[in-house]
């Protein structure tokens, strides 16, 4: 694969020749657990790295090494490593880069689980967490300490939808020489590239855009080959929250489609947005696209579009929000997305339901916030549907 190649060639061409598998235009699927060795000698050579070959797919499988060269090429990055999920992903990293004692500068919202897992590592390992807005470099360095082994960054943040300026956070922490670690989740590689912005480790819950179709459960990992060698020798291979050589053939087909599906995600996510912010039933839109967006500045500094996801506040609370969860007709009611199909969920109850009420405040998650991942369908159905929830909630009244 050429460097030159378009995004749109390498997502479907990337880290894969069919010349080295018999012509096979598709990359075939190495559906097993260990590799044959042809001597003794053949096997001691290959486990003390004196030879290259596969030995078992805990270290290493055909198809997930496609897999890893191919999202490691979409993310400009020198190299990829494929997870069993995306928090699998998440917590290999974090203890990859933290000792017990060290101190983590993380953005002011994380995905539930990965606020459960830092929570988890204070507790175990006294590695203690600040959250921050980061939005001066002033700010950041007043949080960083002698022993911040890492900062750790979503961005759009999950489920508020704030952005981080990636080149600042960057540049303040090469003056501490600290790795930044970016959860790229919401965008793909395909909408922003936090490597190109100077930051040094790039995740995913694959599981979401990445797959895109709902039916796998995967996490990917880009950095210096250095870094990513290191993971895959200690927080991978001795914890072992590797991917499944078929899940990692799903994710290689899904990748296919990424530039088309996500334009068509960001545009029907406009349309939504713009009658949503019209509806006397929803209080406020948080969507990284919008011109009226606090962040929006930094949102065309770093990202391609404003993506998929849309966060709204209903008037009211907890019970008009689940009301019009529970008005819907098609679109679906589950925690993921990126998917085909248009999900919706409500954080403080679902995804943030570990982070408790005064941190889930502090984070921006109310209880009348609504987390919508715009799917594929026509953007008229899918309005229709939430506007007749919109509607029924009007009508009903519940608001105290
Ligand atoms: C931003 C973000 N990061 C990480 C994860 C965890 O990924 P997974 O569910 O694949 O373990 C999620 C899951 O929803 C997420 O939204």
């Amino acid at each position: 694969m050429k460097k030159e190649h378009g995004f749109e060639t390498k997502v479907i061409h990337g880290g894969y020749d069919s010349k080295d598998f018999l012509g096979s235009l598709t990359t075939p699927l190495f559906q097993t657990s260990t590799f044959t060795f042809d001597s003794a000698e053949q096997g001691e050579m290959r486990f003390a790295g004196k030879e290259d070959g596969y030995i078992y797919s805990r270290l290493g499988n055909p198809t997930v090494k496609a897999l890893e060269d191919r999202i490691a090429q979409l993310e400009e990055g020198e190299a990829g490593l494929a997870f069993g999920s995306g928090m699998a992903a998440v917590s290999a990293v974090l203890i990859a880069l933290t000792k017990a004692n060290d101190h983590i500068l993380c953005s002011r919202g994380v995905y539930g689980c990965t606020f459960g897992l830092l929570t988890m590592l204070e507790e175990k390992y006294n590695i203690q967490t600040d959250f921050s807005d980061m939005k001066t470099a002033e700010q950041i360095r007043s949080l960083i300490k002698p022993e911040t082994s890492c900062i750790y960054i979503e961005t759009p943040i999950n489920p508020t939808m704030d952005l981080i300026d990636l080149e600042l956070v960057s540049t303040v922490a090469k003056e501490y020489n600290i790795p930044v670690v970016v959860d790229n989740t919401f965008c793909s590689p395909y909408l922003q590239k936090p490597l190109t912005k100077g930051c040094d480790v790039v995740l995913h819950s694959a599981t979401k855009y990445i797959g895109g179709h709902g039916d796998v459960v995967a996490g990917l990992l880009v950095g210096k080959q250095e870094f990513i060698q290191e993971v895959a020798m200690t927080t991978q291979k001795d914890i072992g929250g590797i991917i499944s050589p078929f899940d990692a053939w799903l994710l290689l087909r899904g990748l296919k489609t990424l530039p088309v599906r996500l334009d068509r995600h960001c545009q029907n996510a406009e349309k939504i947005v713009a009658y949503l912010k019209d509806h006397p039933a929803v209080d406020k839109v948080y969507f990284p696209g919008d011109a009226t967006n606090p962040d929006y500045d930094i949102m065309k500094k770093q990202m391609k579009q404003g993506g998929g996801l849309i966060s709204f506040e209903i008037k009211g609370g907890k019970e008009e929000a689940q009301y019009i969860l529970n008005q819907l007709r098609f679109i679906k009611m589950a925690v993921s997305l990126g998917d085909t199909e248009t999900l919706i969920q409500h954080p403080a109850t679902m995804t943030h339901s570990v982070v408790p009420e005064e941190t889930r405040r502090r984070m921006g998650i109310t209880d009348q916030l609504v987390r919508l991942s715009v799917g594929l369908e026509a953007w008229e159905d899918i309005w229709e549907d939430l506007k007749y929830a919109l509607d029924q909630v009007t009508s009903a009244n519940i608001q105290k």
